[in-house]
């Protein structure tokens, strides 16, 4: 139990069936998920049995995001597909650079809100809203994101560990380019996602992601490249995550064949709108 629980009316949630947030939480180690979830986490370690430190290089890889955008003045944030709060969240790394950084956590899985409501009570600069990427006009005219975000100043926009949960024939890169119309100049737009370099670890990750959740597809490098549309990305581009510093582009970093099979499963990077 999380101190958090209490406020948590869990009779409103399904329990029955995993959901993406909170089975991502059981591969972190969490506490805010159900048998069921953990039965779907259990997927994911039969396929790949480092699927846990997946999640947290990950989870690792968000801080490192953040602070870098934080560093080159990013004070207000959007981040889509949020995840139950964690060890390091988006607010915290970003206020460890800016303390008046704002941000708004989206997520459509309700347990999300119920979590980090609890958490954020006392936090004036942070809000958490359930709405769904696919409809993100919606996102927009939430009158949370418009009473916090400053849309006439640039936007950190964030969809990490979330494309892979679409499958392309739905087009999300259409949803994210509609919210990036809508950030000025200046902004950023952040992703990670799971990759296909044709290794079989890769498409166990795949196959553990369609068994127990029915969505989680890998992409080649080229085709994670689109979801940023055609923004110029900074260093060191899009790679691996355990290769992947941006605030320090000349940090020597491991060969991606010296990586181990699990650290070559997702892979991130970070544009800036001209
Ligand atoms: C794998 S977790 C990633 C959490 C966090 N961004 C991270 O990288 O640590 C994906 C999150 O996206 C959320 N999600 C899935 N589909 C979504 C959608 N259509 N709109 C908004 N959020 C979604 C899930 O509920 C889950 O919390």
């Amino acid at each position: 139990m999380t101190e958090n629980d209490e406020q948590v009316d869990v009779t409103s949630f399904d329990v029955s069936r995993p959901t993406i947030a909170r089975v991502y939480d059981a591969l972190l180690g969490g506490k805010d998920n159900f048998a069921a979830d953990r039965e779907g986490a259990a997927a994911y370690l039969k396929y790949v049995p480092n699927a846990g430190d997946c999640a947290k290089e990950n989870r690792q890889a968000l801080v490192k995001g953040v602070k870098y955008m934080a560093s080159k003045g990013i004070d207000q944030f959007l981040d889509i597909g949020a995840g139950l709060p964690t060890m390091e969240n988006t607010h915290q790394a970003a206020q460890s650079i800016n303390p008046d950084a704002k941000v708004v956590y989206v997520d459509n899985d309700p347990i999300v809100l119920a979590h980090g409501r609890a958490l954020l009570a006392k936090d004036q600069s942070t809000t958490v809203v359930t709405a769904d990427l696919r409809n993100p006009q919606d996102i927009l005219d939430h009158p949370d994101v418009k009473a916090m975000l400053d849309f006439t100043r640039p936007i950190g926009l964030m969809t990490v560990g979330l494309h892979m949960h679409f499958h392309d024939d739905e087009q999300p890169d259409e949803w994210v380019r509609t919210l990036l119309d809508a950030c000025p100049s200046g902004s950023y737009l952040f992703i990670t996602d799971f990759v296909d370099t044709g290794e079989p670890l890769q498409k166990g990750m795949e196959q553990a992601g369609l068994e127990s959740l029915g969505n989680g597809w890998i992409r080649t490098p080229e085709r994670i490249t689109e979801h940023f549309l055609g923004l110029p990305l900074e260093p060191p581009g899009l790679d691996f995550l355990a290769r992947w510093f941006p605030s320090e582009p000349d940090r020597e970093v491991p060969a991606a064949e010296d990586l181990e099979p699990y650290q070559r499963i997702l892979m991130g990077g970070i544009a800036r709108k001209p």
